[in-house]
This record gives structure tokens, C-alpha cells and sequence, in this order.
């Protein structure tokens, strides 16, 4: 497997007619945080399912840890921990007995004390499952996923619906899972957050990967580089930036200018200054995944919360 933990050939599920996963090949390395981005319905919960021994491949071979999905399903879900979607627990259960309760069921486990200091539930750990915060909740829910001391962790979505703080202490907790060795899979909607956790990624749509390789190959394979906007610029103001050999377009009442090198960006303050041309700002931006996505797909991916 050289270093690598999972491996996935040729993955197609099918409901119906549907296909909602449609051939995809790709490996996760050991001790890294792997992301998979998409949108609704583009197939990632079924993906990481399959990995999970939670639901059935149509056809393709799945090997998590050298065990076989098919065939080995109880040696892999012995070794992996899993934050479904939309996870919920035992409402009436403190925060302490829903890791308790989770952990009676493995021989290996890790004691609740340090569970609750990995996540950073101390000082909840007496209150009721449902009287916690979203981001509480999704802390108890990794806490859970950790129990078994799993050698892989599956994360579907941990920060849907979270708010921006909530959402950054989740992500502290993945960075420090990374640094507890383990080997993190994530599924979620934000760019943002797939480009600074991720290692590397796939980006998922209809079921298929239509990139994948680590944030910053993808950006550079199919970004634009970096963007140079003159916000309420005019069509003078383009076509003055054209004359001079830029690569510059009116879009909507912004000028745009795709930056060939460095050099560039002195030349348009040099005209902007010397025509005293209006303007309201200019900002400089290198591409992003969501650019990435928009390019590929025609489409966006969903608004960053
Ligand atoms: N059990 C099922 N039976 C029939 N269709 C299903 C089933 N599970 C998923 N699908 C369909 O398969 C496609 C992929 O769904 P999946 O849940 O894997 O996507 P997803 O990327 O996780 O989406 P989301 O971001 O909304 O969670 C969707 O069209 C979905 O409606
Ligand atoms: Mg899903």
C-alpha cells in the first residue's frame, strides 16, 4: 500500500438510475487531512460511506487499512471513527455519559477524561446532550468518533450550519487530530475551509472527482492566477489598461485585469495616477477553489457562512 491507507478503484454506487457515484479512483495517504468538496447531492456522503462499511459499492474495490470493504468490514470498523452528517445523540445523556456510552462498546478505548480535553468539553461535561450549542454538539460528536482511538477518522460535514467561531474551533480540533497522527477524511460545502485544513482534495460534482490533488496544484492547474479588480472602473479605464499591453475586460462596472506578471500591477497604477481616472478601489486577489469550482462546473459552490 506504500503509505497509503485507503485505496479506491473504480467506485461506482447506483440507486436506481441514478449514479451518484460514477467511477472514481483515488488514495488517502497516512496522517493526512483528505477533503472531499462538493455540492448537494454530489456524492460525497456515499463516498466516504462506502469507506466506512456503512453502505455497499455497485462495483469497484474499496481497501481501508490493507482490509478488503467487502469481505473484511468488521476489522475496518474496529479501526475507523465516524462523525455522520447530521449527527445527533442521546438528548438526555450529560456530555460525559454520551462518551461513556459510545465507549462501552469498544475493548480499545480512550478514557472519557481525555476525550473531553481533546475537544475541549470540561467544563460542559454535566450538561444535557440537548442543551448544547451546534458547535458543542459537533465537538461531542468528534469526541464519539474518537473513542475507539481509530487509526482513521471520518468527518461528513462537521461545520454545515455552524457558526464562523464554532466553525474555527472545529477546524483547531481537526488541525489537532492531524497532530495526533491520525488520518482525517472531511467531507464539506466551504472552499475556504477545504483549502486550509486539506492537504489535498477532490472536488466532487455528479458524482464524479473532477479535480484532485493538493489546494494549491489545483488552483495553479485551473485557476486564472491572480486578479487585479478596479471596483467602478469605466470602459476608458479598460481600454487605457489595454493599450498598454494588459489583459484587461469590463464586467459589469468593474474592470478586470488577469496579471501576466508583476510589473502589471505598477502599470495600471501608473495610468489609474497619471489619467485621473475614477475609481473606488482596487483589489488584488489570487484565484481561489471557488473560482476553480466555477470554472469547471459553470456553477458556485455555496455562499462562505
Ligand atoms: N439511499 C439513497 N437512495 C437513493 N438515492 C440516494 C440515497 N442516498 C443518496 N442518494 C442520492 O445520491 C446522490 C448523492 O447523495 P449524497 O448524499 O452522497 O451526496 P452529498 O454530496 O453527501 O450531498 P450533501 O452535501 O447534500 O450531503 C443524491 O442525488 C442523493 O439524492
Ligand atoms: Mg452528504
Amino acid at each position: 500500500m506504500a503509505g497509503h491507507v485507503i485505496e479506491v478503484k473504480d467506485l461506482v454506487k447506483r440507486y436506481g438510475d441514478l449514479k451518484a457515484v460514477d467511477g472514481t479512483n483515488f488514495h488517502v495517504d497516512k496522517g493526512e487531512v483528505f477533503s472531499i468538496l462538493g455540492p448537494n447531492g454530489a456524492g460525497k456522503t456515499t463516498t466516504v460511506e462506502i469507506m466506512e462499511c456503512l453502505r455497499k459499492p455497485t462495483s469497484g474495490t474499496i481497501n481501508v487499512l490493507g482490509f478488503d470493504v467487502a469481505k473484511e468490514a468488521r476489522e475496518i470498523r474496529k479501526k475507523v471513527g465516524i462523525l455522520p452528517q447530521e449527527f445527533n445523540t442521546y438528548d438526555l445523556l450529560t456530555v460525559r455519559e454520551n462518551i461513556d456510552y459510545f465507549g462501552a462498546m469498544f475493548d480499545r478505548r480512550i478514557p472519557t477524561q481525555e476525550l473531553l480535553d481533546a475537544v475541549n468539553l470540561n467544563e460542559k461535561e454535566d450538561v444535557f446532550y440537548k442543551n448544547l450549542s451546534g458547535g458543542l454538539k459537533q465537538r461531542v460528536g468528534v469526541a464519539i468518533a474518537m473513542v475507539n482511538d481509530p487509526e482513521i477518522i471520518f468527518l461528513d460535514e462537521p461545520t454545515t450550519g455552524l457558526d464562523p467561531k464554532a466553525r474555527r474551533e472545529v477546524w483547531d480540533i481537526i488541525r489537532d487530530l492531524k497532530k495526533r497522527g491520525k488520518t482525517v477524511i472531511l467531507t464539506t460545502h466551504y472552499m475556504e475551509e477545504a483549502e486550509i485544513l486539506s492537504d489535498r482534495l477532490a472536488i466532487m460534482n455528479d458524482g464524479k472527482f473532477i479535480a484532485y490533488d493538493t489546494p494549491r496544484a489545483i488552483i495553479k492547474e485551473h485557476g486564472y492566477g491572480t486578479l487585479c479588480v478596479i471596483k467602478s472602473g469605466s470602459r476608458a479605464v479598460a481600454d487605457m489598461l489595454k493599450a498598454q499591453g494588459l489583459n484587461c475586460e469590463l464586467k459589469e462596472n468593474d474592470v478586470h485585469c488577469w496579471m501576466q506578471n508583476k510589473a502589471d500591477l505598477q502599470i495600471i497604477f501608473r495610468q489609474l495616477e497619471s489619467s485621473g481616472a475614477y475609481y473606488d478601489e482596487v483589489l488584488v486577489k489570487r484565484s481561489s477553489l471557488e473560482d476553480v469550482f466555477l470554472r469547471l462546473t459553470g456553477r458556485h459552490l455555496v455562499e462562505e457562512v
